[in-house]
């Protein structure tokens, strides 16, 4: 999705429809004019319909939070990659920590639903990241390979619909960021993974640095050289802050 900075929020499970146009018309005035970057909201799935009729005719994209897999059917509680693109969605977060260790998804099961949504035409964030365990027992590299490999399994030739957002585990919530150059270190690493997927492929993707990023770190983590971009959580739920992120993106643009 070209070469511009993706500036993504992560509302989790946070505001209602009326909170959802609250946000958009204090957040809305003050990114006017910003095209160097593209921004993106992902909001719970009940705030979809408010967010995607807030942004009507503003650069701003929606997307969701999670999917199925399946089309339709018997799955008490879902959403498809259908109803999500349906809704005015353009992307949708898969994988992500949260879902991976509050819900026990599988890298089986988010790969089937990284292959269904972009089907749909959805383009895909996928998440990684290891945790403090893991980092502590030096399996960063081996952890983020292993849920890149499988999570992408079957859909090597489609890199360019992705994108890649490594979250490590312990930066997510905590106020702790990862150290920009850690980060670096692991971005770095991904995208060589990502080489040997789909050597032409790797280098349309963009990989986010998610966990703890806010106002007061964002400049040196956009810095880094292998970082397009962040998935913001906390400091996206404030139009202020996170708005204060984008313009950080775009003077880094500039
Ligand atoms: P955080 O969440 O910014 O609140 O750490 C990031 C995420 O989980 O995507």
């Amino acid at each position: 999705m070209g070469d511009k900075l993706l500036i993504a929020g992560n509302w989790k499970m946070h505001k209602t429809p009326q909170q959802t146009r609250e946000y958009f018309e204090q957040f809305l005035p003050q990114v006017e004019g910003v095209n160097g970057v593209e921004i993106l909201i992902c909001p719970p799935f009940i705030d979809i319909p408010a967010a995607v009729e807030m942004t009507k005719d503003t650069p701003v994209k929606i997307g969701g939070q999670n999917c199925y897999y399946e089309k339709e059917g018997a799955f008490t509680g879902e959403i498809s990659p259908v109803m999500l693109k349906a809704a005015g969605c353009e992307y949708v977060i898969l994988g992500h920590s949260e879902r991976r260790h509050i819900f026990g998804e599988s890298d089986e099961l988010i790969n089937k639903k990284v292959i269904s949504a972009l089907e749909e035409g959805l383009r895909v964030i996928l998440c990684v990241g290891e945790t403090l365990q893991e980092r502590e027992s030096g399996l960063t590299f081996t952890v983020v390979e292993s849920q890149l490999k499988l999570g992408l399994s079957g859909v090597e030739d489609k890199l360019s619909q992705i994108e890649i957002a490594y979250e490590p585990v312990w930066a997510i919530g905590t106020g702790v960021a990862a150290k920009p150059e850690d980060a670096q270190e692991v971005h770095k690493f991904i995208y060589s993974v990502l080489e040997n997927l789909n050597p032409e492929g790797a280098k349309k993707v963009r990989v986010l640095y998610g966990g703890s990023v806010k106002p007061a770190n964002a400049e040196a983590i956009l810095s880094q050289p292998h970082i397009k971009g962040v998935l913001v959580g906390g400091a996206s739920l404030k139009p202020d802050s996170f708005a204060e992120i984008v313009k950080i993106g775009q003077r880094l643009t500039a």
